[in-house]
């Protein structure tokens, strides 16, 4: 009998901590957790040895005193044991700062069977209402392992109790937030944040990537999306102002990805968003204007060969002459008119007389002459129907070396870190969001920009309206070969989890791809793309006809010419007077 007695004790006593076991199991095993961070000022001992004899993962007792924060570990779960009402609540609340993203159990075991500790549950939820943290399960001593309890923030803090068989044991991944309000702060950096008014419905819609996303994630928690009333259409947000506006005005979500830089960002970063890289976009070199393949033509130096051949042979044909006994003339010996025509391939007369010698340096000159004008002939072919384009830059080294100057406008507030971007040594104009937007989707060629992998394919989706491409995307010029980009969020936030969630999921599912395609539409709906071709194009009239203009400068060498020639005549006329 005693023993029967004794054994059902036993069983009873087997029953319970193995139902405290289980549920610790449970919590553990539903987060995945790693570590199991035991906080055992308060705890009872037999239970805390009962939990101990199998424990689900490692386990570290502390006191809550200790100052041990979450970073060293990840997926901690946390089990913080009460017995009386006093609890230090500055060392609760660093604990729960530090502990944010954690799994977190309280463990009331209370002396009296009263409803005290319940009580102290609930100051205690309502301590983590405050703070933003969500992951919270509740266990009181006295009930005996039959219940356990957690909070509902939506629509109001109300704690809630289950049977301990209720499953799931933490709240859903996307909790209900039954048309509660979800504040939202929009950067407005386009193409991924775009307010615009359409113009059908007169309706304001929240549009890019990340706006479309943002949108989603209200619809899956059943919020309504709201923004603080400082928040203007068109209006531009630096990822600087956007966080300090953020704070200011309470906002849930500031919706503008920010480049992960520092280390220090990442414990109020969702997971990445976006995959980018960073690099220069750089205006394709234009076309030499057709009046100007002349002057390419008669360079300098094509001018000079040119004159030392003429006098080279002008000297050969006076030598010839003066060793035939006739006396060659002054004027020959500069610019012999013979030599002239001949490597002009013109006609010309003979000037000594016939003789085999002779005959030789006339055929070479007139080889010379067919020589030198077909080349000629054919480079000026070639250039007019397909002209030459200037030096088109493709690295920073060719940025520092074009002649007309292309400041790269930068946004300085943008950078975490600008001595990358100044020790480039490039020209700088350094203007505001707004006023980099405008220029650079309007495709302003007069300087360079850098642009994010998505930016560059809304804007060539854009420059494909034009005759041809106007800017190039170069992968030799790139400040960063890999940007990840993700929210950042107010220091305490429960949308993380969601966010990070739905990032996931948006890019399982090809959601986000679609999102990106839609930003050329979404601009356009918005009028924020400009159609109008950056370039005035008067070349290349591929196929046209050569207009006066193109002549200009045969039309200025003749002129010239003509002058010369009408001064040597007026000179002539006047010495033969004299
Ligand atoms: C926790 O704090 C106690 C005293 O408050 C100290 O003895 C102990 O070493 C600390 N443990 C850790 C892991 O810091
Ligand atoms: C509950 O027990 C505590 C002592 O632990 C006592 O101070 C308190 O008055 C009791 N509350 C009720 C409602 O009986
Ligand atoms: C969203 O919240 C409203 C208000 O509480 C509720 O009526 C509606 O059923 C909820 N929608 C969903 C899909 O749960
Ligand atoms: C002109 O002369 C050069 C040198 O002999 C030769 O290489 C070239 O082919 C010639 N060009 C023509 C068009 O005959
Ligand atoms: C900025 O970057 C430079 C080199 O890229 C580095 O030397 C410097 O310490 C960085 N500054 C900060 C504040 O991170
Ligand atoms: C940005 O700069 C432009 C001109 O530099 C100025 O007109 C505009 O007001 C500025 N915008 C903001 C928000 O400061
Ligand atoms: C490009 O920007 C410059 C000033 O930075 C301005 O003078 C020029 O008119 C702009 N060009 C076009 C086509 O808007």
């Amino acid at each position: 009998m005693w023993t029967l007695r004794i054994g059902i004790i036993l069983l009873v006593i087997q029953e319970s901590s193995a139902t405290t076991g289980n549920i610790v199991r449970e919590l553990a095993q539903a987060s995945r957790s790693t570590i199991f961070i035991v906080r055992s000022d308060q705890c009872p001992q037999t239970w805390l040895q009962q939990l101990l004899v199998a424990p689900p993962v490692p386990v570290i007792l502390q006191s809550l005193s200790n100052e041990t924060t979450g970073k060293p570990f990840s997926r901690v779960l946390c089990l913080v044991c009460f017995r009386e009402n006093d609890f230090a609540e500055e060392q609760l609340v660093s604990l729960l700062h530090n502990f944010r993203r954690e799994r977190i159990v309280f463990y009331v075991a209370s002396r009296q069977f009263n409803s005290t500790s319940l009580d102290l549950l609930r100051v205690l939820m309502r301590l983590c209402y405050r703070l933003q943290v969500v992951h919270v399960i509740g266990l009181l001593a006295e009930d005996e392992e039959h219940h356990y309890y957690r909070y509902q923030p939506y629509p109001d803090f109300k704690v809630e109790q289950h049977p301990i068989q209720r499953r799931p044991l933490y709240i859903e991944h996307y909790p209900n937030m039954q048309r509660q309000p979800l504040t939202i702060l929009p950067d407005q950096k386009y193409p991924r944040t775009i307010i615009y008014t359409d113009w059908r419905t007169g309706s304001e819609v929240l549009a890019g990537s990340v706006g479309r996303f943002v949108r989603t994630l209200a619809w899956k928690l059943n919020a309504t999306l709201q923004y603080p009333v400082q928040v203007r259409p068109g209006h531009s947000l630096s990822t600087h102002e956007m966080m300090i506006m953020a704070k200011a005005l309470h906002v849930d979500i500031p919706a503008g990805i920010v480049s992960i830089d520092l280390s220090e960002q990442l414990p109020h970063m969702s997971y990445p968003f976006e995959l980018s890289r960073i690099c220069l976009m750089i205006p394709i070199a234009l076309p030499i204007p057709i009046r100007d393949i002349y002057l390419v033509l008669c360079s300098v130096q094509h001018l000079l060969i040119a004159l030392a051949i003429t006098v080279g042979i002008g000297w050969l044909l006076s030598l010839h002459k003066h060793l035939n006994g006739q006396t060659p003339s002054a004027v020959d010996l500069v610019l012999n008119d013979v030599a002239m025509r001949g490597l002009l391939g013109q006609s010309f007369g003979r000037i000594v007389k016939r003789r085999l010698s002779s005959s030789w340096i006339y055929l070479m000159l007139g080889f010379l002459g067919l020589n030198f004008s077909s080349i000629h002939e054919a480079a000026l072919g070639t250039l007019l129907t397909q002209p030459p384009k200037h030096f088109q830059p493709r690295s920073f080294e060719d940025l520092q070396h074009v002649r007309t100057p292309l400041p790269l406008v930068v946004d300085v507030s943008d950078f975490s870190n600008f001595s990358k971007v100044s020790a480039l040594s490039l020209p700088m104009l350094a203007v505001n969001v707004s006023e980099l937007n405008h220029l650079r989707d309007n495709l302003n060629m007069s300087h360079v920009y850098f642009a994010s992998r998505l930016k560059w394919t809304l804007l060539s989706a854009q420059q494909k309206y034009f005759p041809q491409e106007v800017f190039l995307y170069s992968d030799d010029a790139c400040i960063s070969t890999l940007t990840l980009m993700a929210f950042q969020l107010p220091k305490n936030s429960w949308f993380e989890e969601h966010i990070s969630r739905l990032t996931m999921d948006a890019r399982a599912t090809g959601l986000f791809q679609h999102w990106i395609d839609m930003h050329f539409y979404d601009m356009a709906a918005a009028g924020l793309i400009s159609f109008r071709d950056p370039v005035d194009r008067m070349f290349p009239r591929s196929g046209g006809a050569l207009q006066l203009r193109d002549l200009q400068w045969i039309w200025f060498g003749y002129a010239v010419l003509l002058g010369f020639a009408l001064a040597a005549f007026g000179v002539e006329v006047i010495s033969k007077r004299a």
